[in-house]
C-alpha cells in the first residue's frame, strides 16, 4: 500500500485512471513513439485527510524550459490576479519597506503589480521560459524549485517575508514539508502566507475530476491543510473560497497563535464534515460519479458524430488530458482542438494525439459543437463567442454535468 505523503499513513487508491501521458505534454508527431506515460491513480489518507496521487512523474518531466502554461492567456486571470495583490498590499502596506515573495510565479501575472508599486519582491519560477517573461518584464525572479534550504539562502539575502503568496503551485509539490517549512523559516513573526489551489469540496461535489492529472499530485482542503502546516507551527488564520479553476480555495496562514482565526474556517470545517470529505465511502461514491460522468460523454460525443456534426474542442487545457485519455477521446471525436498559446500549436494533444491549431481556424469555420474544454473561462469564453452561438454553434461541457448548451 502506498504511503502518506503527510502523514505517512497507509493508504488505499479509491480510482485508476489507466495510462496517463503528461498533462501539458503536448507533442509532435515524430516524439509519439517515445511518449511518456504512467498510470494516474488517487487515493485518500484517513488520518491526514490528504487526497493525492499515488504516483507523480519526475517533477522534471513537467516543469522545464518548454513549459506551454502561461497564466496570463486569460482575461479573468490577469484581474483576480490583480485584486489577489491588491489584498496582500493591504495587508502589508503598513509595514516598514515591506517583502514579498511568490513560488510558482509563472509570467509574473501576479508580481508585476508589485514591481509596478515598486514594492520588494521575489518570484520563484521554476519553468525557465516562463521566469524570462517574468525577468524581462521587471518582475524580479528566479528560475528554481522552492525548499526549505533555497528559503535559507533567500533570507540571507533578502530576509524574512511579509508575505508569501503562490497560487496553483503548491498542489504540484511532492515534497511540500520542506516547502512549508521553507515558509515557517522566511516569515516575519506577524507575517502572512496566502495561497489558493483547486479546492477538493468543489471537486467532489462537481466531479471536477479533470483537475486530477500528473502536476495535481494533491488536492488539498482545509482539514489536510489545516493538518500538514500544524506540523510546521503554522496555522489556517482565515479561508476564501474563489471560483477559479471551477471552485478554488485561498487559505490565509500564519505562525500559531499570530493571528485571530476567522468564523469562516469554523464554518468551512463544518461544511467538509457535512460533504464527508473525511469519509472513505465519499470517494467510492466520487468514483462512481467520475465513471458516470466519462460514460454519459462518450455516449453524447459518439451520437453527435453519428449525425455527421462536426465538434472541435475548445481550449488545449492541461486538464483536457484526463477528459481525452480516460474517456478515449481522439481526432475521431474531436477534429482539432482551438488554442490561444502559439507554444501549442502544430502540436497534438498528450496521449490522444488530436491536433492543436489556432484560435482564428475556430473562427475561419465555424464547427457545429465546441467542446468546452475550458468551463473555468465560461463566463469569459461565453461573452467573446456570441458570433459562433448566433451562427447556431453549442456547446458540449461535462461540468458539473455532461450535457449541451446553446
Ligand atoms: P486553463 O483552464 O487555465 O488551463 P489548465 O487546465 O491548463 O489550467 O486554460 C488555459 C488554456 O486555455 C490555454 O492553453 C489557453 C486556452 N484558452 C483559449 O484557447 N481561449 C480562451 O478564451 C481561454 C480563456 C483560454
Amino acid at each position: 500500500m502506498p504511503q502518506c505523503r503527510i502523514c505517512k499513513s497507509s493508504y488505499e487508491p479509491f480510482i485508476s485512471f489507466g495510462q496517463m501521458p503528461i498533462a501539458n505534454g503536448f507533442i509532435r508527431p515524430e516524439e509519439f513513439s517515445k511518449e511518456y506515460f504512467f498510470e494516474l491513480a488517487t487515493g485518500f489518507c484517513s488520518k491526514c485527510n490528504m487526497v493525492q496521487l499515488i504516483d507523480q512523474p519526475n517533477r522534471d518531466m513537467m516543469f522545464h524550459e518548454n513549459y506551454a502554461f502561461f497564466s496570463s492567456t486569460s482575461a479573468y486571470m490577469q484581474q483576480h490576479f490583480k485584486e489577489f495583490a491588491e489584498l496582500i498590499m493591504n495587508e502589508i502596506g503598513q509595514k516598514a519597506n515591506p517583502f514579498v515573495m511568490e513560488i510558482g510565479s509563472n509570467d509574473g501575472i501576479m508580481l508585476q503589480n508589485f514591481a509596478k508599486a515598486k514594492i520588494r519582491h521575489l518570484g520563484i519560477e521554476p519553468s525557465a521560459n516562463v521566469a524570462k517573461i517574468a525577468f524581462d518584464n521587471g518582475v524580479n525572479t528566479i528560475s528554481e524549485f522552492f525548499d526549505e534550504n533555497l528559503a535559507r539562502k533567500i533570507m540571507a539575502e533578502y530576509g524574512q517575508a511579509d508575505a508569501i503568496t503562490a497560487a496553483n503551485v503548491m498542489c504540484h509539490i511532492p515534497t511540500i514539508h520542506s516547502v512549508v517549512e521553507g515558509f515557517r523559516i522566511l516569515l516575519k513573526p506577524n507575517g502572512i502566507i496566502m495561497f489558493e489551489d483547486p479546492y477538493l469540496g468543489d471537486i467532489v461535489e462537481n466531479t471536477l475530476y479533470d483537475q486530477i492529472y500528473d502536476e495535481h499530485v494533491f488536492l488539498f482542503s482545509v482539514a489536510s491543510i489545516g493538518y500538514l502546516f500544524g506540523e510546521h507551527g503554522l496555522e489556517i488564520v482565515d479561508v476564501m473560497p474563489q471560483i477559479t479553476h471551477g471552485g478554488s480555495m485561498r487559505y490565509v496562514i500564519a505562525h500559531k497563535g499570530a493571528g485571530k482565526i476567522s468564523q469562516r474556517v469554523i464554518e468551512q470545517r463544518e461544511k467538509e464534515k457535512r460533504l464527508g470529505l473525511h469519509l472513505p465511502e465519499t470517494y467510492v461514491q466520487f468514483r462512481k460519479n467520475i465513471e458516470n460522468s466519462r460514460d454519459r460523454l462518450v455516449e453524447l460525443l459518439t451520437s453527435i458524430k453519428k449525425q455527421g456534426k462536426r465538434v472541435v474542442g475548445y481550449a488545449a487545457t492541461s486538464k483536457s488530458t484526463t477528459i481525452n485519455n480516460y474517456c478515449g477521446i481522439t481526432a475521431e471525436l474531436v477534429e482539432y482542438i482551438s488554442d490561444t498559446t502559439p507554444i501549442k500549436h502544430g502540436k497534438f494533444s498528450p496521449g490522444t494525439h488530436i491536433p492543436v491549431k489556432p484560435y482564428k481556424d475556430f473562427c475561419d469555420n465555424y464547427p457545429d459543437y465546441a467542446l468546452l474544454y475550458a468551463y473555468n473561462h465560461a463566463r469569459e469564453i461565453m461573452a467573446k463567442e456570441q458570433k459562433f452561438m448566433a451562427a447556431g454553434g453549442k456547446w458540449i461541457t461535462y461540468v458539473p454535468k455532461v450535457g449541451v448548451l446553446g
